[in-house]
C-alpha cells in the first residue's frame, strides 16, 4: 500500500502494533535497485511487517549536489515492493516531511547533530551538513513508522555507524541491522547514482573495488602500515579519476589507524565522470 501521509502511516502500524506484529522500516531514496532489495529481503525474513520509505530528502543535500537530478522512479520502485511483500510504501512530500514555508536550516527546523568526530571526517569533509541531515530525517521516521528494526546497508559505512551512534545516544528503542554491500558481477557496488554514469564511466568505476581489493590482498599478505596500503591504490588511478579520499580506519569507530588490522575497515570516495562514488571493505572478513 503507497501511502504520502504521516497519520496514515502511524495509523496503519498502530494497528499493526496492537496485534503483536514486529515491523521494520528500511529508509530509502528511491531508484530502487538490487542493493535495497537485499534490504527488504532481510527484513522480511525477521519481520512480520514491513514498510520501505521513499524520499529525496532535501536536507541531506548540499546547495551544489545533485537533490534535483536525484532519480526519482516512484512506479518501478512500487512495482519491485509489491513483488517483495512490502507493506507500506511510504512516500511523502518535503512538504509532509518538513512542512510549508520552511527554509530547511538549522535555524527554523530542529535538527539531530552527531559528534563532529564522526561528521568532520570521510564523506563529511566534503559535504557538510549531510549527516546532520542524514540523522535528522532518519529519526522523523523512526518516530513517524516507530519500527522494531531498521536495515541499513554497510555500502554507506560512514552512515551506519553514525546512525547507530544517534540511536544509543538518543535511547531510541529500535533495533539497527546493518547488511552487506551488493555488487554487480564486476564488482562495481549498485548505487543509485551508476544510472549518472556512462558505459565507459561504469568501466572506469571499476576502480573503487579494485583499490579496495587490492588493499584487502596486501593486508591479507602481511602488509600493515596504513600508509603503505594506500599507497597500492594509486596506480590505478588514471586522469578519469578523481580522488577525494581514501582511508583505512576502526570499522566500528571511525578513529584513524597507523596499522591495519581485523577491525579495520578501508574506505574511498571517488568522482569518475564527475559522479562521487563511494566504497569500502572489512580487511578483517
Ligand atoms: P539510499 O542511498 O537510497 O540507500 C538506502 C539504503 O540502501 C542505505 O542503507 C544504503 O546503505 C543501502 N544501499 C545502497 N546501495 C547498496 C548496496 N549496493 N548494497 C547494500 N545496501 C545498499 O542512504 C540513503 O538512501 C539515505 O541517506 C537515507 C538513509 C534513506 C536517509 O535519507
Amino acid at each position: 500500500m503507497l501511502l504520502h501521509s504521516i497519520d496514515e502511516v502511524r495509523e496503519v502500524v498502530q494497528k499493526w502494533k496492537t496485534e503483536g506484529y514486529k515491523v521494520g522500516l528500511v529508509p530509502t531514496m528511491g531508484a530502487l535497485h538490487d542493493g535495497h532489495l537485499s534490504l527488504i529481503k532481510k527484513a522480511k525474513s525477521i519481520c512480520d511487517k514491513v514498510v520501505v520509505s521513499d524520499f529525496v530528502n532535501p536536507i541531506q543535500f548540499g546547495p551544489n549536489e545533485d537533490f534535483d537530478k536525484y532519480p526519482r522512479t516512484l512506479d518501478t520502485d512500487m512495482k519491485l515492493c509489491d513483488e517483495e511483500g512490502v507493506d507500506i510504501i511510504f512516500a511523502p512530500t518535503p512538504k509532509e516531511m518538513y512542512g510549508e514555508g520552511q527554509r530547511l536550516s538549522n535555524n527554523t527546523l530542529t535538527y539531530v547533530c552527531p559528534p563532529f568526530f564522526y561528521v568532520n571526517t570521510l564523506c563529511g569533509k566534503t559535504r557538510i551538513g549531510h549527516f546532520d541531515g542524514v540523522c535528522t530525517v532518519v529519526l522523523k521516521l523512526f518516530n513517524i513508522v516507530q519500527p522494531d528494526y531498521a536495515f541499513f546497508g554497510q555500502k554507506d559505512a560512514q552512515q551506519v555507524i553514525i546512525i547507530k551512534k544517534m540511536v544509543k545516544d538518543l535511547n531510541v528503542p529500535v533495533e539497527i541491522i546493518q547488511c552487506p554491500i551488493v555488487r554487480e558481477a564486476s564488482g562495481l557496488a549498485l548505487s543509485s547514482r551508476n544510472k549518472y554514469l556512462s558505459e565507459e564511466g561504469k568501466k572506469d568505476a571499476l576502480v573503487l573495488s579494485k583499490i579496495l581489493n587490492n588493499i584487502k590482498e596486501c593486508y591479507k599478505k602481511g602488509i600493515v602500515d596504513v600508509n603503505a596500503l594506500k599507497e597500492t591504490a594509486y596506480s590505478f588511478l588514471t586522469n578519469k579519476h578523481d580522488m577525494e579520499y581514501l582511508e583505512i580506519v576502526d570499522k566500528d569507530t571511525l578513529e584513524n589507524k597507523t596499522a591495519a588490522d581485523d577491525n579495520s575497515i578501508a574506505l574511498t570516495a571517488i568522482r569518475v565522470e564527475n559522479v562521487r562514488l563511494i566504497d569500502n571493505i572489512y580487511l578483517g572478513e
